[in-house]
């Protein structure tokens, strides 16, 4: 990876970074280990290719622990463990001295990956540590699960958080776990002959009792015609897995996914057309597909996936992860002291730098063309807020753990942002935390906090004319959500469009408390005469005094309640409640909570009633 930005060219002459070594380590372990996955890794946006190198990496370098056969079995055990803990350690504090480990600390924390999921498989690698075979077809599907889905699933993620709007997680789609299984069979033929040179078989028992065959036979290379058949009607199995994939997944997946993994169903067949064809020769050597074939996949892939990218990735988002890495904070790896060339360590107070784009870009098109509607400036509320529930629920139902929906919550979030800017609002405040939120389960509040975290430290809108400030108390919360917040309201100080509030640990009677207190406190003082106290006075005692009144307050999911949520400027508030959980919102349910809005008449407390129209094509209240 070369970075190109100025940053980078001021430490053009001296050595590179550790950080950049150990992402080119990664690549060319990949490139020279896998060279079917580094091409079909190539056609993922580049921003997501280092992260792919360095999640595929980790994973290889874990399965060769295992595989060296020289050493005594438990010994190979004891390393991996080893290396596991040290990994465990570096993700804790952000760094590494170990270059795989370190591009992979740095994938973790930059994108938020899922680091649970990202060690339960490399724990399934470590149990093949015992170097017992499989006895059933189910048992293999369960290895090849555990080991493999993990990393792909990141990588979508990864491409979620990049804009493409696919809150799904891939193993919940019909069709990809045979593709995983399909994989997993093609590589155990075509790592055959190094298995067998270490006197392994990872075929399931039952598949060798059917054909008659004997692992015996096979580690001594016998190509008995029982063998033979048996080679045959594996590949042909994996061949069908990956097909009947392709089948299930066609029409699920975005277009981006789509080509790389109809390219991966066709190189993987290549492969498996090859190991047919070589016969005997399949279990003594590794057998490569023809430059020729290769390319007559790849070169078209390569250029559908450029286009396919450019087009469906918000701007910005389909280029290179360099302007991300030197911008957004990275591993200190040398443990030098930040200053304003090098790039900044990845954890700590004050360590983020913010990506923001300058000057910001236009709003992103919504996915579908939908356009806002056209409604006067005056007609519009000032202020919009918005309760998001709703994502556990959603979460729930779709069999998904609850953290899933708070992420696919936050994809809801960046759409009802651009929609906001596409209709020039001023103020939108959402709660995202509440000080009741406390009650939930440790693990949940902290994968929210993870997910809040690397929604600000990149998300799409520090591209975007939006001014972000932090509602909240900083009481409890971790250091890191704090950091992050503060510096991210600090870098988005000049922005003029939409001031985006985000109200985190925030809590409207605790709101009015501090209120009661400072006040008090200025009347002890002499500042404040108790008998002049006014609605405006205790106002300006609010903690978050420049928050304008709240002229609609909508909730989704279903629930008549404002939560403690801003009582004190939400007093005279339109309230708009929809069903819909909130990761199903998108930016067009924002315009008919607006659009509801100027139809209400608003005669606070008087006994006009004036309406508020709109240009919009006539909507009512849904
Ligand atoms: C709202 O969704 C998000 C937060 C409170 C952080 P919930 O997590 O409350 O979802 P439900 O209400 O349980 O479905
Ligand atoms: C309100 O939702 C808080 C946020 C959306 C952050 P909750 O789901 O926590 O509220 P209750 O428990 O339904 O009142
Ligand atoms: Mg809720």
């Amino acid at each position: 990876m070369r970075r190109t930005t100025t940053r980078s060219r001021t430490r053009s002459g001296r050595a590179r970074s550790a950080l950049d070594a150990g992402y080119d380590e990664c690549r060319r372990l990949v490139r020279t280990t896998r060279p079917t996955e580094y091409a079909l890794m190539q056609l993922m946006p580049p921003v997501v290719r280092p992260v792919s190198w360095a999640l595929y990496a980790a994973f290889g370098y874990a399965d060769d622990l295992l595989d060296l056969s020289e050493e005594a079995p438990r010994e190979r055990g004891r390393r991996l463990r080893e290396w596991r803990a040290a990994l465990e350690a570096d993700l804790a504090s952000g760094t590494s001295d170990d270059p795989i480990r370190l591009a992979l600390t740095d994938a973790v924390w930059r994108w938020g990956l899922d680091l649970g999921d990202l060690l339960g498989a490399l724990d399934a690698v470590q149990r093949d540590d015992d170097r017992k075979g499989v006895t059933t077809w189910q048992e293999w599907r369960e290895r090849a699960h555990a080991q493999n889905i993990s990393w792909p699933e990141q990588l979508m993620r990864m491409l979620v958080r990049c804009g493409l709007p696919v809150p799904v997680r891939l193993r919940d789609l019909a069709g990809f776990t045979r593709f995983v299984e399909g994989l997993f069979l093609t590589d155990m033929l075509r790592d055959l002959p190094e298995d067998l040179d270490g006197g392994h078989v990872w075929f399931p028992a039952e598949v060798l009792d059917r054909f008659h065959v004997t692992p015996d036979e096979l580690i001594s290379r016998q190509w008995t015609p029982a063998v033979q058949r048996m080679i045959g009607h594996l590949a042909g199995e994996a061949r069908e897995w990956l097909e009947g994939s392709r089948r299930a997944l066609r029409g699920s997946l975005p277009l981006g996914p789509a080509i790389v993994l109809d390219t991966a169903v066709d190189l993987f067949g290549a492969e498996l057309d090859a190991i047919v064809r070589a016969g005997s020769a399949a279990l003594r050597r590794p057998v490569r597909v023809a430059r020729h074939t290769e390319w007559r996949i790849l070169a078209p892939a390569r250029a559908r996936a450029a286009v396919v990218w450019r087009l469906t990735l918000p701007p910005g988002r389909d280029t290179a992860m360099d302007t991300a890495m030197d911008t957004v904070g990275r591993a200190g790896a040398d443990g030098s002291p930040r200053d304003d060339t090098a790039p900044a360590p990845l954890a700590g107070p004050e360590r983020h730098t913010a990506r923001i784009a300058e000057p910001p870009l236009p709003p992103r098109p919504h996915r579908d063309g939908a356009r806002p509607p056209a409604i006067a400036a005056a007609h519009l509320p000032q202020h919009v807020a918005i309760v998001m529930d709703g994502n556990g629920r959603w979460a729930t139902g779709l069999g998904l753990p609850r953290d899933e929906g708070h992420r696919a919550g936050a994809v809801a979030l960046r759409d009802v942002v651009q929609g906001a800017l596409e209709i020039g609002l001023p103020h939108l405040t959402v709660y995202a935390f509440s000080t009741e939120n406390w009650k939930r389960s440790p693990d949940e509040v902290s994968k929210l906090f993870a997910i809040m975290r690397a929604e600000l430290l990149d998300g799409e809108l520090l591209d975007h004319d939006v001014r972000l400030r932090w509602v909240g108390s900083p009481d409890g919360l971790p250091d890191d959500v704090v950091n992050v917040l503060r510096s991210q309201e600090h870098a988005t100080r000049n922005r003029t469009g939409l001031t985006l509030n985000v109200c985190v640990n925030y809590g409207g009677r605790a709101e009015l408390a501090q209120a009661g207190a400072a006040l008090a406190r200025a009347a002890l003082a002499g500042e404040v005469d108790p008998a002049r106290v006014s609605e405006q006075l205790f106002a300006a005692h609010l903690p978050h005094h420049a928050l304008p009144d709240v002229d609609l307050l909508w909730r989704t999911s279903g629930e008549i309640r404002t939560s403690n949520f801003l009582p004190w400027h939400a007093h005279y508030a339109e309230l708009h409640f929809t069903d819909q959980p909130w990761p199903e919102v998108d930016r067009r349910d924002l315009w008919a909570a607006v659009t509801a809005y100027t139809h209400r008449k608003r005669r606070k407390g008087g006994t006009t009633t004036p309406t508020v129209p709109t240009r919009a094509p006539g909507e009512t209240e849904g």
